[in-house]
């Protein structure tokens, strides 16, 4: 009992000291001088300056092709995506007048964790745990798709409104709505045209000749089209929470036979499960189940929410999807098991 208190007590020196440390770090930020200038006079990169953040990789296997690899690729990602680019305007992907005004506030807000480029690496992200994202893997964790989908815009504008509870990911209510869309605009330019990028370096890879940009990019708008990105809802209404549904879902989580959540959470949800150490999420860092006990959720804590991650799974991590193996009803018991830990 004793241990447990002064754990607690702990805890929240700790968590004083995180929340005044992102109070300080974030005041420069938050100043209204240094606002975005609405003329766009201020200095820095244009658009199409983006470099490519792998020239490295490029590097190490250029001397296989007849062309040099990183040239092709900059030119092919300039044909398709630079901003007075025909095929970009043909795409139908992007409202093009919100790039350049999102890219300013860009790199004022963010690019100090997730990097000018949006590789993720900006000055402050090796001091993070988790680390700020790689938008250039067009990979998104928070969405309210299927597996494997990239984001609705207004799953990125909901990210950048209420930030990720449990990270560092701070919120930017502060910020115009109007300028939070200009942001989720550059985020998914920079996001859709960092994966073709990398799209082309892997094909490369594999087939040992530069590919035909034109089948990349097929390959790349198509998973962004708006036919591909559409929200998952609960097939049923939520089921009326019982003693029995948290029962329910308690079975499920923790038998092997059921769900076997426990296989990663803990019976408990504590994020201790035999097997919690033993994963990567897919930018290459370790990633641990979550302590679900804290109820703290990055996707949201609604039940609908909570519904959507355990159907859908979270992209990039391997927290799978269970649309296909769990009957609705039992998601929902599920969730009401999952709502129960938090409030012991
Ligand atoms: C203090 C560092 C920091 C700043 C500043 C910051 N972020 Fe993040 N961001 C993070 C971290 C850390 C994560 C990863 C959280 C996780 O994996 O759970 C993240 C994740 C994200 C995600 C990914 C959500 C997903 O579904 O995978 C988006 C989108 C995002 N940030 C957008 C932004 C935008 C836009 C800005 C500027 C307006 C910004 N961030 C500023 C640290 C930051
Ligand atoms: C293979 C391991 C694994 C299994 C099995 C697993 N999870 Fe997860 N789960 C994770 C990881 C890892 C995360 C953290 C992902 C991240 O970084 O945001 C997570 C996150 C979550 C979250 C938090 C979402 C948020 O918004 O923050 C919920 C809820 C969750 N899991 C529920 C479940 C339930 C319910 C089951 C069983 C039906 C389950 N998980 C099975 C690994 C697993």
């Amino acid at each position: 009992m004793r241990a447990r208190r002064s754990n607690r007590g702990q805890a929240l020196v700790a968590g004083i000291f995180w929340v005044a440390g992102i109070v300080i770090f974030f005041t420069p930020f938050l100043r209204p001088q240094q606002a975005p200038d609405p003329e766009g006079n201020d200095p820095g990169r244009a658009v199409s300056e983006i470099d490519i953040p792998f020239e490295e990789d490029v590097g190490y296997f250029e001397e296989d092709f007849d062309e040099p690899l990183g040239e092709a690729i900059a030119a092919a990602s300039e044909e398709w995506f630079g901003l007075e680019s025909d095929k970009l305007r043909e795409c139908g992907l992007f409202e093009i007048e919100r790039i350049e005004a999102g890219r300013r506030a860009y790199d004022l807000y963010c690019a100090g964790c997730h990097g000018s480029t949006g590789d993720g690496a900006g000055p402050a992200a090796r001091h993070l745990g988790p680390r700020p994202r790689n938008f250039r893997k067009g990979v998104f964790k928070f969405t309210s798709t299927p597996s494997g989908v990239p984001p609705q815009r207004r799953d990125l504008f909901q990210t950048i409104t209420r930030g990720l509870a449990g990270s560092s990911m701070p919120e930017f209510r502060l910020l115009s709505e109007e300028r939070r869309w200009d942001i989720v605009e550059y985020v998914r330019y920079i996001a859709i045209r960092g994966f073709f990028e990398q799209t082309m370096l892997d094909w490369a890879w594999e087939e040992e000749e530069i590919p035909d940009p034109e089948e990349v990019a097929e390959v790349v708008l198509g998973r962004w089209s708006p036919d591909n990105v559409k929200s998952v809802y609960p097939p049923i209404a939520e089921i009326p929470r019982t003693a029995e549904s948290v029962a329910r879902g308690k079975e499920l989580f923790q038998s092997a036979s059921g769900a076997n959540c426990a296989a990663c959470h803990g019976q408990y949800g504590r994020g201790d499960g035999p097997t919690a150490n033993d994963y990567n999420d897919d930018w290459g860092y370790p990633l641990r189940p979550r302590n679900l006990a804290a109820g703290v959720f990055r996707a949201g804590s609604e039940p609908a929410d909570l519904y959507r991650s355990i159907a859908t799974g979270i992209n990039g991590t391997p927290m799978p999807s269970y649309a296909g193996s769990i009957e609705p009803e039992d998601i929902w018991s599920l969730v009401h098991f999952i709502q129960s830990l938090s409030e012991e």
